[in-house]
């Protein structure tokens, strides 16, 4: 009987708990053994292991944001004491294969624990930002874009109850703008402030400055172009006009998961397995196109 590990590291991302279902799923539906560990790479490094069976794996976490093994951002595995504790782990606990399910930091661990290891691992994109080269779209990214399109237009209700106000929204994207930008293909906004395409800040204040005299201004910016309640004093002062910041932060990071961000992340968590029990060592598990349509079914059902 085959045995894998599964771990979630790096920053949470809605549609992680996904994954870890349709991992296990599919290791049940193809009798082999999946162990979880706890806190990303830090619990790899230390040999910790949580069994993975109900309840913890239960329907339920598949609408909850969040990941139920816990997350780390902790072990560096630039060190070569972590990386060889990390293969040391992997030895004692038997595994046949790791599934890594994370962001760009994390996909960089994966590549250093590779040159260590023999243990084949299936690398799953799963954070908001939507940086995973090859992927076109990370899980995690869909939800977190639709609590920020729910935040716009929550203040455009206020906006146009109470004109002639200025809002300006920070979103999280770390240093790029493609949540900032989905949000802005989805919803109408005033001026899109992303480090991909900078504007000066007279200009921002002029596409606002224009907005807010016919009706009201609403600005989207990206966390890696500032700190919004700063560059709205700032933009204020341009303007001579009051503009109200909103920081949505790490809220992004706990939205409930979209349908979208669960059919990604339990076909992507289903093809992990897959690829490891075919003897393939994929860098990066990643789907084109939409997700098939398949029952998602109960782990109950999947027991012999
Ligand atoms: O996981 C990605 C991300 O949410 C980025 O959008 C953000 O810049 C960063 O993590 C925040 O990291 P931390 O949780 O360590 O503050």
């Amino acid at each position: 009987m085959a045995r894998f590990a599964v771990l979630t590291s790096g920053g949470d991302a809605p549609g992680m708990n996904a994954v870890i279902y349709g991992v296990h799923d599919e290791a049940t539906a193809k009798h082999a053994e999946i162990v979880g560990i706890p806190e990303g790479f830090k619990g790899l490094a230390s040999g910790d292991r949580i069994e993975l069976a109900e309840p913890v794996v239960s329907p339920a976490i598949l609408s909850q944001a969040g990941t139920i093994l816990r997350t780390s951002r902790e072990a560096d595995l630039r060190l070569g004491h972590v990386v060889a504790d990390c293969v040391a782990s992997l030895s004692r606990l038997g595994i046949d294969g790791l599934v890594v399910i994370g962001g760009a930091g994390s996909l960089r661990g994966v590549e250093r624990l590779r040159v260590s290891s023999k243990v084949p691992i299936a690398f799953v994109p799963a954070t908001i930002d939507n940086d995973i080269e090859g992927s076109e779209e990370t899980i995690g990214f869909d939800s977190a874009v639709n609590y920020g399109v729910a935040a716009v237009d929550s203040l455009r209700v206020t906006a146009e109850s109470l004109l002639h106000r200025a809002f300006l929204v920070e979103v999280l994207g770390a240093n790029c703008g493609r949540i900032a930008e989905a949000i802005a293909a989805a919803t109408p906004i005033d001026v899109l402030i992303v480090p991909e395409r900078p504007l000066a800040q007279e200009e921002v204040a002029r596409r606002m400055r224009e907005a807010l005299n016919t009706r009201y201004a609403i600005a989207v910016m990206t966390e890696g172009c500032g700190e919004a309640g700063a560059v709205a004093r700032e933009l204020g002062e341009i303007m001579g006009a009051r503009v109200r910041p909103t920081v949505l932060g790490h809220s992004q990071r706990g939205a409930r998961p979209t349908a979208r961000d669960r059919r990604l992340g339990l076909a992507c968590g289903r093809s992990a397995v897959s690829a490891l029990l075919a003897g393939t060592s994929e860098d990066v598990v990643v789907r084109r196109g939409a997700p098939t349509l398949r029952p998602v079914g109960s782990p109950r059902a999947q027991v012999p």
